[in-house]
């Protein structure tokens, strides 16, 4: 949004800038750098914001349809870096389960690459790649609750 008022802002300025004398006298070209300078960081402001919200719609869209492969691959990926913790069912620690259930993909995309520091789940971006973290949480989604014993 301030990329924009600053481009804009920048773009008017320089007529202005040249109204008043454009480079030969001293208020003309005291606009005109204000308008080179509005321009310049509006337009980085720009390409700033449109390249981290592309980042951000990769992270939200779970790319892998809950298919049979997806949920193998995940299997894979979670006997080897979660089931220490969270256990063969999920049932250590938390009901995996319960909490899967409660949040979205992207959510829990989230808790696996970044870790939940201030609580002891760690933090996988170094470990797993985005797809592998994708068929993990397809994989959990799939797990089935061991009945409850009694
Ligand atoms: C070193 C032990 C450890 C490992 C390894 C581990 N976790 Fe965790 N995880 C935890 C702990 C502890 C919590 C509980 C955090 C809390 O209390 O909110 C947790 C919480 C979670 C949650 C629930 C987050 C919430 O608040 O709803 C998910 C989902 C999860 N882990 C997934 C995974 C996956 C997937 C892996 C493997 C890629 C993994 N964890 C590996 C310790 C671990």
């Amino acid at each position: 949004m301030i990329g924009w008022i600053l481009a804009i802002l920048g773009i008017i300025l320089f007529p202005v800038g040249l109204y008043f004398g454009g480079l030969w006298n001293k208020k003309g070209l005291l606009i005109t750098a204000m308008a080179a300078l509005s321009l310049t960081t509006g337009l980085t402001l720009l390409i700033n914001e449109l390249s981290t919200n592309q980042d951000k719609v990769l992270i939200l869209n779970n790319p892998h349809t809950d298919n049979r492969e997806s949920r193998e691959q995940g299997s894979s990926v979670y006997i080897s870096n979660c089931l220490s913790c969270h256990g063969a069912n999920g049932m250590l620690i938390i009901d995996l389960h319960e909490h899967v259930q409660h949040h979205r993909d992207d959510v829990l995309f989230s808790y696996i690459y970044n870790g939940k520091m201030n609580n002891g789940m760690p933090a996988f971006n170094n470990t797993l790649s985005v797809d592998q973290i994708w068929h993990v949480i397809n994989y959990m989604r799939s797990m089935e609750k061991p009945p409850v014993k009694g």
